[in-house]
């Protein structure tokens, strides 16, 4: 960009040109006058030029200070790889991504448990009450991984929530929440690392967390979302509802009245009524986040009951009038025709279910679906699911239309235990990169599967452009508590997140998080081909995913 300054530089010299020559001309000009009378033209033509391919030279003298001398505004430069590392640590699967300092390149922030805070930080456990060691939030740059900020937040990590939009004044910052073992409550600000509000939680003492930290649209109007969390007490489902903008409790203890199982899930039907479903004794229960809302306080609501909905719940079990086949494993929200559709997985199919009527809109019999399921472009802008059917040696990853539970790709990966979840990105091309963890070599062979932490995990890329290639990026043989593929920038910068530290939370050892940009990765890359043969050489396919661009998502 040009400041004004930059502007006026390239105006005056110019102007005075003009000047100059103007008075040239008139000089001769009334020169020629006096001799002859009579104004000569070829004479003012000529000067015409001469002020013609002056002023073009001092354009392109412009244009060449601009473009080649003056440097260009400072673009953070941005390391392909780097790492942390913490000693005598343990962490958290718990990894998230926002632009903290501001420089237009995601940053990542992630927990880790430690007696002191790294080098950079001075703030102890004891100075936010915690006894040492205590679970500590970290921000780190995405550019180079200097340490932003770091925290203690918690006694020991239990649930995450970042980008939370807090009102501060007049304006409007975004703060990590953190639901920390035993009874804390802790709302830190996700630029500055600031502690923003603390307060022990209000659960029961035997009380397991059974949901995320949901978030409510604003039901006491103070201009920050709401929070809900379910949590498990005497056999039986509980809501507690939270002020975002204090951490404050809404009202008191809700009960669901059911007992229920980790996987639940916050609903909007299309009439923007809020429900939270849950799985429960073979079956899908709900409830009214409005009901839920006046138990709690006693009072009215500002949130919506859906017809439709009440319809369908039985007001005592709570349960659905819709069976589902086997017991539910997950439950995720997917995107719709109209509004949100629901996936559910349970113990015999993968079932999409309408998110208004409820009713399926295809079932896919896959018997041994243990990981949750990721999203994904197959076919350009056309969502596909991946699955993976079996574990071990028997893992399949399979890619359904989401629209119509078509098998789109089907290909044997043997799985390890600990190996992470698959990840996509979506591409210029309207697709997807998918990235898998496994292990090609075990297909065929009898190979026993090892401990978790001395295997070695295998990181493969998947574009559909180029169906019959896996390409293997990387070979790990840590620990991997958390993985993330992350568009750190548009268009080129793509890059997986690994965040590696021990099995045990009660045996410290080194924690470590590492960037590695996918492009530098490439080159040094493995062609594992699928299918016999093919047209491209293995050169040709890196260069195939080297010039990949990726799209940041909507
Ligand atoms: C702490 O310092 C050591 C060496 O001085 C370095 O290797 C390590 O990465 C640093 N840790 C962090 C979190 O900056
Ligand atoms: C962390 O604590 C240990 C033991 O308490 C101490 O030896 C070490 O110097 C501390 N590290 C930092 C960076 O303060
Ligand atoms: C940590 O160090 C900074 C300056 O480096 C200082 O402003 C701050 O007060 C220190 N905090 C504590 C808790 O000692
Ligand atoms: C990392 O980048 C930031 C700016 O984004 C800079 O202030 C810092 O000094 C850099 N750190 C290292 C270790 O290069
Ligand atoms: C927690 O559970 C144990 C046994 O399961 C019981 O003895 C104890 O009273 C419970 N504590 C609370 C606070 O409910
Ligand atoms: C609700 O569930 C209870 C217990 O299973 C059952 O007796 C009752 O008939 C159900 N209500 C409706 C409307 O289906
Ligand atoms: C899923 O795996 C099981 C055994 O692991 C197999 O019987 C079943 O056919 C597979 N399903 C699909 C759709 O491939
Ligand atoms: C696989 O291992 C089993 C027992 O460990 C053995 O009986 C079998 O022959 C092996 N198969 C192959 C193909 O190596
Ligand atoms: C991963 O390890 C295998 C052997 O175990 C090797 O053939 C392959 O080249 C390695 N891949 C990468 C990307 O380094």
């Amino acid at each position: 960009m040009m400041g004004s300054k930059d502007l006026e530089a390239e105006i005056h010299p110019l102007k005075n040109e003009d000047k100059r020559l103007q008075e040239n001309l008139g000089s001769q000009t009334t020169k020629e006058d006096n001799l002859k009378g009579l104004p000569r033209q070829p004479g003012l033509s000529g000067c015409r030029t001469v002020a013609f391919f002056l002023s073009l030279f001092v354009c392109l003298f412009v244009v060449f200070v601009v473009s080649f001398i003056i440097p260009c505004p400072d673009r953070p430069a941005s390391q392909g790889t780097w790492r942390v590392y913490y000693n005598a640590a343990v962490t958290y699967d718990f990894l998230a991504t926002e632009d903290i300092n501001r420089d237009r390149i995601q940053d990542v922030l992630f927990l880790y448990k430690n007696t002191n805070s790294s080098n950079n930080s001075n703030l102890s456990c004891a100075d936010e009450g915690f006894s040492s060691p205590c679970t500590f939030v970290a921000a780190v740059s995405g550019a180079n991984g200097s340490v932003l900020w770091e925290r203690p937040a918690a006694q020991d990590g239990a649930l995450v929530q970042c980008a939370v939009p807090q009102p501060q004044g007049g304006r409007t910052s975004s703060a990590c929440i953190l639901v920390g073992r035993p009874s804390s409550f802790v709302a830190v600000d996700v630029f500055t690392g600031e502690t923003l509000w603390s307060h022990p939680s209000s659960f029961g003492g035997n009380a397991s967390i059974l949901s995320s930290l949901f978030r409510l649209p604003d039901v006491d109007a103070d201009g920050a979302p709401d929070l809900l969390v379910l949590t498990q007490e005497e056999k039986e489902v509980s809501g507690y509802i939270y002020s975002g903008s204090t951490g404050h409790q809404i009202g008191h203890r809700g009960s669901l009245g059911v007992g229920g199982t980790s996987g639940s899930l916050l609903h909007v039907t299309r009439m923007g009524a809020h429900y939270i479903l849950f799985p429960c004794a073979s079956s899908l229960c709900g409830r009214s986040v409005k009901g839920l809302h006046e138990t709690v306080t006693g009072r009215g609501s500002p949130l919506k009951r859906d017809p439709l909905w009440e319809g369908m719940l039985n007001a005592t079990t709570h349960g659905l009038l819709w069976r589902s086949p086997g017991a539910i494993r997950y439950l995720m929200t997917v995107p719709g025709k109209v509004g949100e559709d629901l996936l559910l997985v349970s113990s015999e199919a993968c079932v999409l279910l309408d998110g208004q009527e409820l009713a399926p809109r295809w079932i896919f019999s896959a018997a041994r679906v243990l990981r949750r399921p990721i999203l994904g472009y197959y076919k350009p802008d056309t969502l596909a699911v991946v699955i993976e059917n079996g574990t071990g040696i028997d893992r399949q990853i399979l890619l359904l239309d989401l629209s119509t539970g078509a098998v789109l790709w089907n290909q044997a990966l043997p799985g390890l235990p600990g190996d992470p979840q698959s990840a996509s990105l979506p591409t210029a091309d309207h697709r997807s990169a998918f990235f898998f963890w496994g292990l090609h070599e075990l297909m065929g062979t009898n190979q026993t599967v090892q401990e978790p932490g001395d295997t070695q995990h295998s990181l493969y890329m998947f574009h559909p452009t180029v169906p019959g290639v896996l390409l293997e990026l990387a070979n790990i043989s840590a620990n991997i508590v958390a993985f993330q593929a992350v568009l750190f920038e548009p268009s080129r910068h793509a890059a997986y997140v690994l965040l590696t530290g021990p099995t045990r939370q009660d045996a410290p050892g080194v924690v470590s998080v590492a960037k590695h940009k996918v492009r530098d990765l490439v080159p040094s890359s493995r062609v594992v081909r699928l299918v016999e043969g093919g047209p491209d050489s293995d050169q040709a396919v890196r260069d195939r995913f080297s010039g990949l661009r990726y799209r940041s998502e909507a």
